[in-house]
This record gives C-alpha cells, structure tokens and sequence, in this order.
C-alpha cells in the first residue's frame, strides 16, 4: 500500500489501538506498524482475550509503548485516564460483537471500555465476527447505537471466516483501516490554514549573574496549546521562557529568557501569524539595574531593589495587528471574571482565558486548569477543572468559533 498518502495526517499524530479477541487480532499487528511507518505514535491496548491470539510483547516492540491490558496496572494506575488525554483518534480493531456490546452500553469493566468512556477524540471500530453473529438483532442494535453517537463503524468484509462460513464478518482490509483513521484526523485538521504564535512559561529578568525575578510558571498550558494546534494542522511558532518541558517535533521554538526577548520574538513573528495565544506569564517588572557581578550582603541587614516595569506585549502587538486574532490568559487570584473583562478590553483582545491561579488542582505547574472564557463579544464559557490539553483545544475550538465570523487570513508578508 502507498504509505505516503498517509503521511499528511498520521504523521505526528498518537492513536490508541485497542485489541479485542478475535481470530483476526494478528491483523492489527500489521495496521500498528502501517501506523508507526505513516510516523504516528500508537498506544496499544489489548483486551484479556486479545491476549490469547497475539502476545503483548509482538505490540510492545512494534509501537516501542508499554502495552496496557489491566485496569489495575500499578506501573500505569491511571493508564485510562492518561493515554486518552493525548489521543488524537482511538481506533478498536479487530472489534468483538462482545465488545461493541459494551461499548454501546457503557460498560467500564476493562480498561479498554474504560477508556471509551474517557476518550474525546474520535472513535473507529473495525469489527470482526462470525457472519451470523453480524447480523444477530442484538449486534445491529449495538452498531447502530455506537453510530449515533458519532462512532465511525467499519462494515466487515464478506469472504471466508475462521468458521469455514462465507459471509460478512472479516475485518476490513488494513488499508481501509488506515484510510479511514486517516480521513478522521483530516477532518480534525480544522487548523490547517493557520499559523499559530503561542507563548509559553515565565520570563527571568536578571538581578545579577546568580539571581532574578520570575514566577511560578510551567510553561504546561502554553506548550499543550501549541502541542492541539499542532495536532489540528496549524503551522505553530512557539516562543518559550525559561521551561524544563520538552519540545515537540515540527513545531518552531524560539527560547527566550526575558520579557524584552519575548517581546522581539514575537514581534518578528506577529506579521506572518493568523492568530496569537498568549499563554507567558511575562514578569510585569524588571531590576531597573542588572549588575554584572554578583551583589554581595557586606553585612547589610536590609536592601531595596529598584524595579520599572517591562512592556505590555498583548498591548503592544494589538497596536500593530492587521487581521490576527488575539487571545490572552488572565492568571488571577480574585475577581476573576471582573478582572479578566478589564483586561480583555484594555489589551483590545478577541477573546481572554481567565484562571485562577490559587485554585487546588489547577493553576502554576499543574496538568490542571480550571478557566473561564470571555468574548469580546459578551459570550462566557465556564469550563471548570480540566486537562490543560484538554483546554486547549477548548481555546482552540473558541478561537474557531470567532474565525467562522471574521474569518482568519493568513497575513501576507511584504
Ligand atoms: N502580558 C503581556 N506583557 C506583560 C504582562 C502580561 O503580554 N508585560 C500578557 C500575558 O501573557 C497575558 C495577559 O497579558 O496573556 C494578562 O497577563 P496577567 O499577568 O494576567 O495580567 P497583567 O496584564 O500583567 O496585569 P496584572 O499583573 O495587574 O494582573
């Protein structure tokens, strides 16, 4: 099969393989390695009985992952919660009509079920059976309820099955596996024509060669806001501060240390972007002197230190926008939604993600956030306490919602 065709949208991609017993679960074993080949990453998840067929450690070595069977896995306790976090499209297969029963009735009782009920991204199921079990009442109905609930169900193919029966129940060729896990990440590629300037992290501003001023940023939500837009297609330019997280490929990186070099980072790169996110916590003042060694105590018991205060980027980029959309945080620890409108307004924003930052569970360092949208045009979104990748294609899906009434144009660059 023509593995390039596939390369546009698997690439970079992670896809969650789930197993389920059936005779044709060795097949999946070659839809893992079409998947990792096309450059996505794939998370394999086998059911007890996919166990029988195919060892877990063929789907180890294939996918370089952990293979997760147990729900009670102490090396990965919360395995069905993580892998779906980050997937960008689950894909079952080859699919038990035991397995479409309990997916279609929300069952939990396995950690692949589980997942189910916690993934958010799209859901493929190639199923496999006995012809007369594909067309059992029961089993339509199972398919047809997945169907309504947005899950894309691969008829099987007729030809001859383990029984000796020929009839439909074979799983779907792998090419039409893949093209069809290729075509729903196409769909989610609703960022394609996007060049997304994100900032992420802290800025440092020196006191002296050992010493300065910051804030207690991780950079997390910046980084998983340009890790989604990455995911659905956007072109992403990422000007991070100081940050010990690490770098996604095919996304452009700019590191800087303080508010000035964010500022110029940004700068350089404002004219070709459609939309900016200003994710930073950007120190709002600096030493209004940088000494270039070390300040001594000489047995002072006290010290002031003298500070003026950096420029506002959001404010100043605004000045200078054509067509970008602007998106910007308002990290609080009061008041947040009256705090954030201010902002909002007075930094001339398409929309503000207002979070507060004292909130147990979200806020600095953690993989949690809890934030409020807010609209330049009234609307409010209270998303409550999530994922920070989550909310990012949260933001993203907002970001979206705007661009259908002024659409975003790529700016052209003189
Ligand atoms: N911001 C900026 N430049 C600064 C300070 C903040 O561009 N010098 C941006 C932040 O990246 C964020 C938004 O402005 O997107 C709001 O930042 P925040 O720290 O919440 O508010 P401030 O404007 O700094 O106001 P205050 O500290 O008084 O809350």
């Amino acid at each position: 099969m023509d593995e390039a065709r596939f390369v546009t949208h698997l690439s970079g991609k992670r896809i969650v393989l789930g197993v389920t017993g059936s005779i044709a679960a060795y097949k999946a074993v070659s839809v893992l390695r079409t998947l990792r080949c096309a450059g996505a990453s794939v998370s394999v998840v086998m059911t007890k009985a996919a166990t029988k067929f195919v060892t877990p450690l063929t789907f180890e070595v294939l996918s370089g992952e952990r293979v997760v069977t147990d729900l009670f896995d102490a090396h990965e306790p919360m395995a069905h919660l993580m892998i779906p976090e980050r997937a960008d499209v689950m894909l079952v297969a080859p699919a038990t009509a035991n397995f479409l029963a309990r997916a279609a009735l929300g069952l939990a009782d396995d950690v692949l079920t589980t997942m189910l009920l916690s993934v958010r991204c799209p859901i493929i199921v190639a199923p496999a059976m006995d012809g007369d079990m594909w067309t059992h009442p029961s089993v339509v109905q199972h398919v047809q309820t997945l169907r309504s609930r947005g899950v894309v169900v691969l008829d099987p193919e007729v030809g001859p099955l383990a029984s000796g029966q020929i009839a439909q129940g074979r799983l779907s060729e792998e090419p039409k596996i893949v093209a069809a896990v290729d075509s729903v990440l196409a769909s989610r590629c609703d960022w394609q024509n996007e060049v997304v300037l994100v900032s992420a992290g802290p800025t440092q501003e020196s006191i002296d060669p050992v010493r300065f001023l910051s804030n207690r940023s991780s950079g997390k939500m910046g980084y998983a806001i340009a890790a989604a837009a990455k995911a659905r297609g956007a072109e992403v330019i990422l000007v991070s501060g100081p940050s010990s997280l690490s770098l996604e490929p095919g996304i452009t990186t700019v590191r800087v240390n303080t508010a000035a070099e964010m500022a110029d980072a940004l700068c350089r790169h404002f004219s070709t972007c459609t939309v900016l996110i200003m994710a930073a916590a950007v120190s709002d003042f600096r030493p209004k002197q940088s000494f270039v060694q070390k300040v001594k105590k000489q047995g002072k018991t006290d010290m002031v230190l003298e500070l003026e205060a950096t420029p506002d980027i959001l404010a100043m980029l605004s000045a200078r926008r054509t067509s970008q959309i602007m998106v910007g945080f308002a990290a609080e620890t009061e008041h947040m939604v009256s705090h954030a409108t201010d902002k909002l307004n007075a930094k001339g924003l398409d929309l503000i993600v207002a979070n507060d930052v004292t909130q147990t569970g979200g806020g600095f360092g953690s993989d949690d956030n809890a934030a409020i949208i807010l609209s330049a045009r009234g609307e409010q979104r209270d998303l409550g306490l999530m994922s920070k990748r989550r909310l990012a294609d949260e933001i993203l899906t907002a970001v979206h919602e705007l661009c259908r009434v002024r659409p975003c144009q790529k700016v052209s660059v003189e």
